[in-house]
């Protein structure tokens, strides 16, 4: 299942391989236990901020997934050594020099997250260029608050006419930075170029998500001066340069909160390892609400159903509001629930389309359209239930909308096969396996 790749972590298969699909059959409740890996979104930003330094950043407990080859194989272009040790889920990156600053577009493009390459790059160096990152297609994912933090910190910035962005300062200077919104990768960018910049920074509305302060925490012992992690206001006292760091990183929030959330949609019984009890409130909490038990203990929860599901509202937010990420597995679970639940998406502009694919298999969803011509844009669906799923052939749209259709697939009747599975690939590590070892009939094949 999971991408080609040779024993240096070098990709050797692309990314897309539409032709593979997984298969899904319903009627199991998971039971079991599963072990969380490293989450994806916090890997991936501390393995950019090893561009900040020259000496060796080690970051054990990795996930094994695409978006971390993908950022591999960036970070080797650029000019960092990157050993990555798969047996021990370990990597070790070193960025003596940085051979070049013009990132790659297509080792760019894969992801999202390569988008907080720039900060570093523009601090260490002194300039980047790069075209959009890619990623998920869930909205319109402009980049206007990275761009403009640039600005604050004494950079030029501009697009040329085939897109790409270039930003250069000789040396960045702190400034005070507002962000329009808490962007999450805005404030990571701005967090890491700040790190380097002539005096002080302050970012106002900056992201509380825990991956966030998790990467200031690693830049400081990186030797940043950075306080305020975790509130609206943070302060980075620029240095003159980082050194090198080894750390684990934290377990995945989301990968943790899809699991209790099948858990409890299926009528099973999971105990999940290794996960932080205080990150897990926004989803447990309306997991209780429909009808879940959930239990902490040290690292481990234990989630299962008791009875009937509940109709919830919920609403996508700014961490610690609920996660948007975890709305497609929720509204899975909501398709199940008494009465109508209304889920409002509040981060991004477009990612209640593969609700379509839930119609399909049965659900009772009104989605609430708008855009220029009333069309495209959804932010509201009105999920009724209990609805009774079959499966049908559906379409993976980005890394949580897969997942939230393979959950569906667990209590549809008959087989649900989902296409682009490699949207699953980029997220969740070990996923069919992990979902097997739970008693989930899911697996992959090809389309035929
Ligand atoms: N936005 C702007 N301008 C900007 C930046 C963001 O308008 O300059 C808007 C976006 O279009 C979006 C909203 O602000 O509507 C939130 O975007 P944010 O920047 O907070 O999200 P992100 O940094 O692009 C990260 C995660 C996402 C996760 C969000 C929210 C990574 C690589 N991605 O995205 O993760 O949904 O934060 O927590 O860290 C995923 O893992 O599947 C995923 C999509």
């Amino acid at each position: 299942m999971v991408t080609q790749i040779d024993d240096t972590g070098a990709i050797s298969t692309p990314l897309a391989t539409p032709e593979r699909v997984l298969r899904i059959r319903g009627g199991n409740p998971l039971r079991g236990e599963v072990t969380i890996g490293g989450a994806k979104n916090a890997a991936l930003k501390a393995m950019a901020a090893a561009l900040l330094t020259e000496e060796e950043v080690v970051l054990s407990g990795v996930p094994l997934l695409a978006d971390v080859f993908s950022m591999c194989e960036l970070l080797r272009a650029l000019g960092a050594s990157v050993d990555l040790d798969l047996e021990r889920k370990r990597v070790a990156i070193q960025a003596r020099q940085i051979v070049r600053t013009d990132a790659p577009r297509e080792l760019f493009k894969p992801t999202r997250a390569s988008v907080v390459v720039a900060g570093p790059l523009l601090a260490r160096s002194g300039e980047v260029s790069f075209f959009m990152p890619g990623g998920d297609d869930i909205g319109r994912r402009p980049i206007d608050m990275h761009l403009n933090g640039f600005r604050r910190l004494g950079a030029e910035v501009r697009q040329d006419g085939e897109g790409m962005i270039v930003a250069r300062a000789s040396k960045l200077s702190g400034a005070h930075i507002y962000m329009d919104y808490p962007s999450h990768t805005g404030t990571e960018t701005l967090l890491m170029a700040s790190t380097l910049a002539a005096g002080t920074t302050v970012i106002c509305n900056a992201s509380a998500e825990p991956e966030v302060v998790w990467l200031g925490h690693l830049l400081n012992r990186m030797g940043a001066r950075i306080t305020g992690l975790g509130t609206q206001i943070i302060r980075i006292e620029g240095v003159e340069r980082l050194h090198a760091v080894s750390d684990l990183v934290p377990p995945d929030r989301l990968e943790a909160g899809t699991f209790a959330i099948a858990a409890v949609l299926t009528g099973g019984e999971i105990r999940i390892q290794n996960i932080r009890e205080d990150l897990m409130l926004p989803i447990t909490e309306k997991l209780r609400e429909a009808g879940g038990d959930v239990w902490h203990r040290a690292t481990e929860m234990l989630v299962r159903t008791n009875g009937p599901l509940n109709a919830v509202d919920i609403q996508t937010l700014p961490y610690p509001g609920f996660p948007t990420d975890q709305q497609a597995p929720f509204v899975a679970l909501l398709t199940q629930a008494h009465g109508t639940s209304v889920v409002q998406e509040r981060v991004y502009e477009d990612r209640l389309r593969y609700t379509d694919d839930l119609i399909r298999m049965g659900a009772n969803i009104k989605v609430d359209r708008y855009g220029p011509r009333n069309e495209s844009l959804a932010t509201t669906a009105r999920v009724t239930g209990p609805a009774r799923l079959h499966g049908a052939r559906v379409t993976a749209l980005d890394i949580r909308s897969a997942v939230g259709l393979v959950l569906a697939g667990l209590v549809a009747d008959g087989e649900t096969v989902m296409n682009e599975i490699y949207h699953v690939e980029r997220g969740y590590e070990e996923f069919v396996s992990k979902m097997s070892a739970l008693g989930g009939d899911v697996r992959e094949d090809v389309a035929g």
